[in-house]
């Protein structure tokens, strides 16, 4: 559909040398799709429910579920890989794209999810892992037989240097050296996760053509789109030692887009850890035909060391953090798209990153769902994040049960990092603080299981639970169900401009949004402490109507404000007042 959206603005151009200044209006064409006022919620499906009682979460858990996921109000799960794989990266290790994994169910139960998703408006994003395949997928079974076998091209070979090693000094994300040797055909293979995630060869028309064929496949089973992993990893030339952002990647994308989802109405979302704010547009500005929308990191990395990474956490500085935020939502503001997250499966828990998994908890977690959810973008919740589930210390990073986690652990260790310094590491950043099995209620194994779960639970699962939060009115998911539903009556939320306030403070995260004569003003306190302060005069005297709280309702701003921890709200604004 297309709509005008009329955004009035003063121009003082032109207009100025006559002396006077005028108000112009500019007129933009925006075509509105079903995802622009959507919220996403990511299931990690092996900790988000066991309805077969063998301690790892399924498909069937999920349909047991989706009652509670349409309460909260989202309209699409992003599903992580359900498919048929031997786990070594559970699951981003696809041995069969056309199979579900047997611990996870059947594809007839997958298609009875679609279906039932479907009734409920809910629409299914398929976790699309084609940067590269498990190494028990056919394809990497039959490359390795020999140097002439039909699929040796389909994955990334160079012979070994003279004397036998690596091709050359590249390293994998999990640690150790991105080239395996295989001795049966005495070349190495190109990996840039672990030993058992051989990369796909995109430079090979025939790859191509088959991850297109296998996303058709999956789009005439009528899901909503795909979640695209380090997708831009695929445009490589590991011979120039280019990984992301390669030269081909946004030729293959588009072609992606015209063999595949280009004509069906569905969102398409890209991992994208290398992009910029000009990379991010052309993804995502329509004219290009290539996806909906990416995820961007720079947010997520300024917690972490510039040289070390997230193993040695950096602290969080809020004047930064505004405004790598405040680049986004103004670089993709008229063109283009933001996907809004916190967190992922990848990445800690928000309200132990961002906010105070103790004392504040509530406060800090609402605060962040706030400031969060009144961005221009299209807002991801995951799973457990609607009732501030927080990240978790284990005594042995054996039980953080990840290969990142692990390979990282034994490469610094080694290289004579403390166990001490890289446990802080795993406590601040271990993919593992995300994965611990969804807490629905206060029974044993928090009602994730009846067995003993895969991944232990995190303690504070008898205070912390689904089942307590629906019960209590004043609970952080009943937050999260009033930022979802106002996302759907209020166009200002999704299509109004970003308009920062309070730049320079060190606690405050506030700004303001507005489309026509809407206007909405939105002030969070970052911090354990409180802040006082005296409104500019372009803010006193405005009042409206509270729209969300996590103290009391607000609905005026005087002469001075005053900020209790975490407190947080929203006013749409009267016109009159403004
Ligand atoms: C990114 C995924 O989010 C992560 O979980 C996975 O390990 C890597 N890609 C490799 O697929």
């Amino acid at each position: 559909m297309l709509i005008s959206k009329l955004i009035p603005e003063m121009l003082h151009s032109s207009v100025e040398s006559l002396g006077r200044t005028k108000k112009l209006t500019r007129v933009l064409i925006v075509e509105t799709k079903w995802w622009h006022n959507a919220v996403v919620y990511q299931i990690y499906p092996r900790s988000f429910a066991d309805a077969n009682g063998d301690g790892i979460g399924d498909l069937a858990g999920i349909i047991g579920k989706l009652d509670y996921l349409q309460t909260l109000g989202i309209n699409v799960i992003w599903l992580s890989p359900v498919f048929r794989s031997p786990m070594d990266d559970h699951g981003y290790d696809i041995s069969d794209y056309c199979d579900i994994a047997p611990e996870f169910g059947t594809l007839a139960e997958m298609e009875a999810l679609i279906a039932e998703a479907a009734r409920r408006d809910i629409r299914i994003l398929m976790d699309l892992v084609v940067n590269h395949t498990s190494d028990e997928h056919p394809w990497f079974i039959e490359a390795r037989k020999s140097r002439d076998n039909p699929y040796r091209d389909y994955y990334i070979w160079r012979a070994p240097r003279t004397d036998g090693s690596a091709p050359d000094e590249q390293r994998s994300n999990f640690g150790g050296s991105a080239w395996e040797f295989d001795a049966t055909t005495g070349e190495y293979f190109f990996h840039l996760f672990s030993k058992r995630q051989p990369d796909l060869n995109w430079a090979n028309p025939q790859v191509q053509q088959e991850v297109h064929q296998m996303m058709n496949w999956w789009l005439d089973k009528g899901i909503g789109g795909f979640r695209m992993d380090v997708i831009d990893l695929i445009g490589k030339e590991v011979d120039r030692g280019i990984t992301t952002n390669g030269p081909h990647l946004h030729q293959l994308l588009q072609e992606m887009n015209a063999a595949t989802f280009g004509e069906r109405d569905v969102l398409t979302v890209g991992e994208t850890w290398g992009v910029t704010p000009e990379i991010a547009r052309l993804y995502s500005e329509p004219a290009r035909r290539e996806l909906s929308m990416v995820f961007q990191f720079e947010h997520i990395t300024l917690t972490w060391d510039q040289q070390d990474g997230k193993w040695t956490p950096r602290a969080f500085d809020l004047r930064e953090f505004k405004g790598v935020i405040g680049k986004w939502q103004s670089a993709l503001g008229d063109t283009g798209w933001n996907s809004l997250f916190w967190n992922n499966h990848d990445l800690p828990r928000a309200v132990s990153s961002y906010g105070d998994p103790g004392r504040y908890r509530v406060e800090s977690a609402k605060m962040l769902a706030t400031a969060l959810h009144f961005l221009k973008g299209t807002p991801y919740i995951y799973q457990g994040e609607e009732i501030g589930m927080t990240n978790v210390r284990f005594e042995s990073v054996e039980d953080y049960q990840d290969a990142e986690s692990l390979g990282l652990y034994r490469e610094r260790t080694l290289a004579g990092v403390s166990h001490e310094a890289m446990m802080e590491g795993i406590y601040a950043n271990s993919r593992g603080n995300a994965r611990t099995p969804m807490q629905w209620d206060a029974s044993e194994n928090a009602g994730f299981s009846h067995a003993e779960p895969w991944m232990k639970v995190n303690p504070n699962y008898r205070e912390i639970n689904v089942a307590t939060a629906l019960d209590d009115p004043g609970s952080i998911l009943h937050h999260y169900r009033v930022l979802i539903r106002l996302r759907k009556e209020r166009p200002v939320i999704v299509h109004g401009d970003y308009r920062p306030l309070f730049d320079e403070h060190p606690q405050l995260f506030a700004y303001e949004r507005r489309l026509g004569d809407q206007r909405l003003v939105v002030i969070n306190n970052f911090s354990g402490q409180p802040v006082a302060l005296e409104l500019p005069a372009s803010l006193r005297g405005l009042a409206g109507e509270s729209l969300v709280s996590n103290y009391g309702p607000r609905n005026v701003l005087g002469q001075h404000l005053t900020l209790q921890p975490y407190e947080s709200f929203a006013i749409a604004l009267d016109t009159q007042t403004t």
